[in-house]
């Protein structure tokens, strides 16, 4: 045995080399921890205990394919205790039709769940007085409370995208007011810049969600639909794509933020781009309050094959995030 380890050392050698180290602005402590421990990495999210600092980003309802792939994100996200966002439950605003493909609660169990609606729907049922209408969905799906989106470059491009006259700033102020319930407030892959942040801080949210640049981008996916629908792409518009701000960035000023300003809302969840939970850890590490890390995409990929490999892959990021917590810190230099 010891001989073919040695072995498969010497084979593996040159296949193992590596370039720069990727600690993100972390730093690797290998003095200070034993590796035999399991760290407590819990956190609380809206009120609730997260087991592992992990959230399901929106996603999907409304399609063939949705019913399966919440069931397995659910089912997965309860085992693990992890939270998790539902995607636009606008199709439940006025029948519930497509109810199935996002009644998850029975699968999820007490974890977070959060329904989800576009600025848009949000400003229309304001003006129409039926704010109601969102509480009568929450409780439907039995939701701990709402995610709105704000997505205007991927409206914008969108073949039948939404306006709204109203900033959302102001919408979401309104929604405060009148809704009885927790609210996140997330873009949808673009990020946001520091006078956003700045505004969403200021209000008594239960999380702001990152949803940053450098992951999946609906201003491109909605680029492509333009060419589908032989609607007539705009080139010029192309250019958009590339507008936004990465995790990194946005860590960077929410500290800043926090640092200077009086905020009310001091949980966030870091999504948009992140595909390892080094990177994921290193933000959280980085930002000076309680955090979770939050991906779409990749969970995606796994719900669409079955439960079981949305399970094995949390179960793999929690054993990620462990380690990582044991090993890659903060420089106590960082500020010198
Ligand atoms: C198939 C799909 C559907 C999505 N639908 C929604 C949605 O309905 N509402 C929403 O707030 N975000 C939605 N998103 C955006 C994600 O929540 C997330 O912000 C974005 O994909 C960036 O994360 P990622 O880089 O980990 O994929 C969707 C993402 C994907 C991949």
């Amino acid at each position: 045995m010891s001989e073919s380890r040695k072995q498969d050392h010497i084979e593996l050698t040159f296949k193992s080399q590596t370039s720069e180290s990727q600690n993100y602005g972390l730093v690797y402590e290998p003095m200070l921890t034993g590796i035999s421990e399991t760290p407590d990495i819990s956190v609380n999210i809206a009120g609730k205990r997260l087991e592992a600092p992990l959230w399901v980003s929106s996603m999907t309802g409304g399609t063939e394919k949705a019913k399966f792939i919440n069931k397995n994100l659910a089912l997965a996200a309860g085992k693990a205790k992890i939270g998790m966002g539902l995607g636009s439950c606008r199709s439940l605003l006025d029948s519930n039709d497509r109810l199935e493909d996002f009644n998850v609660r029975q699968f999820i169990g007490d974890s977070p769940l959060f329904a989800n609606l576009g600025i848009a729907q949000v400003e229309e049922l304001i003006e129409q007085n039926q704010v109601f209408k969102i509480q009568e969905m929450l409780k439907t799906v039995e939701a701990d409370g709402l995610i709105v989106h704000v997505n205007p470059l991927q409206e914008y491009m969108q073949p039948e995208g939404d306006r709204y006259s109203k900033s959302p700033l102001e919408t979401i102020k309104r929604l405060i007011d009148t809704l009885n319930a927790p609210i996140i407030v997330k873009e949808v892959g673009q990020g946001m810049g520091p006078s956003s942040l700045l505004e969403l801080c200021k209000l008594p949210l239960a999380a702001v969600e990152f949803a940053a640049f450098g992951g999946t981008n609906f201003t491109k996916i909605e680029q492509a639909r333009h060419d589908a629908f032989k609607s007539g792409k705009k080139t010029l518009l192309l250019d958009f794509t590339a507008n936004g701000h990465g995790a990194s960035e946005m860590v960077g000023w929410v500290n800043s933020i926090l640092k200077k300003e009086e905020v009310n809302c001091k949980t966030f969840i870091i999504s948009g781009g992140i595909k390892s939970m080094v990177h994921g850890h290193s933000l959280r590490e980085r930002l000076n309050a309680d955090s979770a890390i939050g991906m779409a995409s990749v969970y995606l990929q796994k719900a669409l094959v079955d439960q079981n490999a949305v399970d094995e892959l949390i179960s793999e990021q929690i054993e990620a995030l462990r380690l990582a917590k044991m090993l890659l810190k903060r420089s106590p230099f960082e500020n010198d």
